[in-house]
């Protein structure tokens, strides 16, 4: 395939969390598996790699302190989602990660997120795990459901962050395969469609059911389809900028094909966190500022 289209990076704000308390004590996903041993040393120096990839590039993160006792912390991108410059705290399914919740709204209270244009609209009442499963991409949130946030709580997000009055549909994706639980690990964003070309996205199609694929089909006509060797090694869980794609040094067919669409592939290797069922996506929440902020810029 060879592409005909530019890609433009925008400017963007993320939220991480270090590693410092990352472990595998529990095990709420088929790619954690207690006795295999974790260095967390390893995770934080792969976690600070990322960063600076980011930051490299020109996008802005911010840093939430880790709390001990919560290992999968890390995986900010279940924090909530943030759009429009109202964030929406998750709640989490399992109650190891209950905890998170409530933390991750607290920064989104705090001076920091004020300070970004951003503020809280609280905490999901319904069981929501953030941008795991919601998945911004232009006018269409992707919804993802099956194994973790529930239809309830689509309905409660877009209520509470006025998606429709942003003009923002919300379409629903069921998920049927354990191992891609979160939308995130099943289905990359690559392009939103907001700097001129139109949307793309990335998936693994055996991770959806067939009414869900042919939503896919029928929203994304020229969408890259993953393999499963690819989604194995968690290849969607991807952050792109519009230019960049940052995702794991692992994926094959996948970087090359995400490559040839005129995308410059960032690869990461992000090994330790992957024990813990999470790539680059899930390491990263996205934070979209009010207008006024955006129109200002706070980079
Ligand atoms: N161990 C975490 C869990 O099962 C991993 C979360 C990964 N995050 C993501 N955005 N997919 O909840």
């Amino acid at each position: 395939m060879t592409h005909t289209v530019t890609r433009r990076a925008a400017n963007r704000h993320f939220l991480m969390c270090p590693p410092e308390h990352f472990d595998v004590v529990y095990a709420i996903n088929p790619w954690m598996d207690t006795s295999v041993p974790v260095d967390t040393a390893r995770a934080l120096a792969q976690w600070e790699t990322l960063k600076r990839a980011y930051e490299t590039r020109g996008h802005t993160v911010d840093v939430i302190d880790p709390e001990p006792g919560l290992p999968d912390m890390v995986y900010a991108a279940n924090g909530g989602i943030v759009v429009g410059g109202q964030a929406l705290a998750a709640r989490f399914t399992y109650p190891e990660r209950a905890k998170e919740g409530p933390a991750y709204d607290a920064w989104f209270t705090g001076p920091a997120a004020l300070g970004r244009g951003i503020t809280s609209a609280g905490q999901s009442g319904e069981t929501q795990e953030g941008e795991g499963d919601l998945l911004l991409v232009g006018d269409t949130l992707l919804a993802g459901h099956g194994f973790r946030t529930t239809r309830a709580a689509h309905d409660e997000a877009a209520r509470r962050l006025g998606l429709a009055e942003q003009g923002i549909d919300v379409v629903p994706l069921e998920l049927v395969d354990p191992r891609y639980y979160h939308l995130d690990t099943a289905l990359a964003v690559l392009d939103t469609g907001e700097t001129g070309n139109p949307p793309l996205v990335a998936y693994l199609p055996g991770a959806f059911t067939a009414e869900s694929r042919a939503t896919l089909e029928r929203l994304y006509p020229d969408a890259i389809l993953a393999s499963d060797d690819d989604a194995a090694v968690l290849g969607l869980n991807v952050v792109s900028d519009g230019r960049c794609v940052f995702l794991t040094d692992r994926a094959g067919r996948l970087a090359d094909d995400i490559a040839a669409a005129g995308f410059d592939v960032v690869p990461v290797d992000l090994s330790e966190l992957f024990k813990g069922g999470g790539s680059v996506k899930c390491c990263t929440l996205e934070l979209r500022p009010d207008a006024a902020t955006a129109a200002h810029g706070t980079a």
